[in-house]
């Protein structure tokens, strides 16, 4: 064996070693071991609504809740719970699923429903479901009810929330008059 061979040799094992390294490399990356940020059960989130930047959008106050609801399309409303729908019923005496029965929420008590079980923190606050309670918790569950078990991310949009609160309002809560400046 000469040497030109020694080094094809040395070569072919070199090589070999690092085709190894690199397969272990790309297996890791396809393969993340990472754990998903949120938990792969949780049905729709919304959480690609979520905003990318915040705090300057947040900044921008936008029209009043009386000036939105005074626009707000139930029809919409009806379209946008299909995100709500994989949790809740709204039908009246409709069942609870992971979340409460939401017929006639609106006005209603939080934590209304007896026979379901809340989040203490839920609970906890207490009140009535009026259009700003709503309003603020569909925006953002988690930070209007810190510890709430609802895993919805919100609903960005003022106008998506003016609208699923007033098809909320169809249902059994025609009677809570509209806010007002
Ligand atoms: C992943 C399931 C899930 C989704 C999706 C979801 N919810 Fe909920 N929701 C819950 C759970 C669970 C609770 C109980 C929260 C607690 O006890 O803290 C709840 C509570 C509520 C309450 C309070 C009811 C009461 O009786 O006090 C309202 C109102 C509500 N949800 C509205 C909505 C609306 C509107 C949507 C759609 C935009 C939605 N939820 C999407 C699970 C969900």
């Amino acid at each position: 064996m000469n040497s030109f061979e020694l080094n094809k040799i040395a070569g072919a094992v070199l090589g070999g070693a690092l085709a190894v390294v690199a397969i272990n490399e790309i297996a890791n990356i396809a393969v993340s071991p990472t754990m998903p940020e949120t938990p792969s059960y949780v049905i729709d989130t919304g959480a690609a609504e979520a905003p990318a930047g915040g705090a300057a959008e947040e900044k921008d106050a936008g029209p009043s809740l009386a000036v939105l609801m005074a626009a707000a399309d139930p029809a919409e409303g009806e379209k946008i719970f299909k995100k709500c729908a994989a949790c809740h019923t709204v039908e009246e005496g409709g069942a609870n699923k992971i979340g409460p029965n939401l017929y006639k929420v609106l006005g209603n008590n939080k934590g209304a429903h007896a026979d379901f079980s809340y989040s203490s923190a839920l609970v906890e606050m207490g009140g009535t479901w009026g259009y700003e309670e709503l309003n603020a918790f569909l925006t953002k569950p988690k930070d209007y009810i810190k510890g709430t078990k609802m895993s919805f991310a919100g609903l960005k949009k003022d106008g998506d929330r003016a609208d699923l609160i007033a098809y909320l309002r169809t249902l059994g809560s025609s009677d809570i008059p509209l806010p007002t400046e």
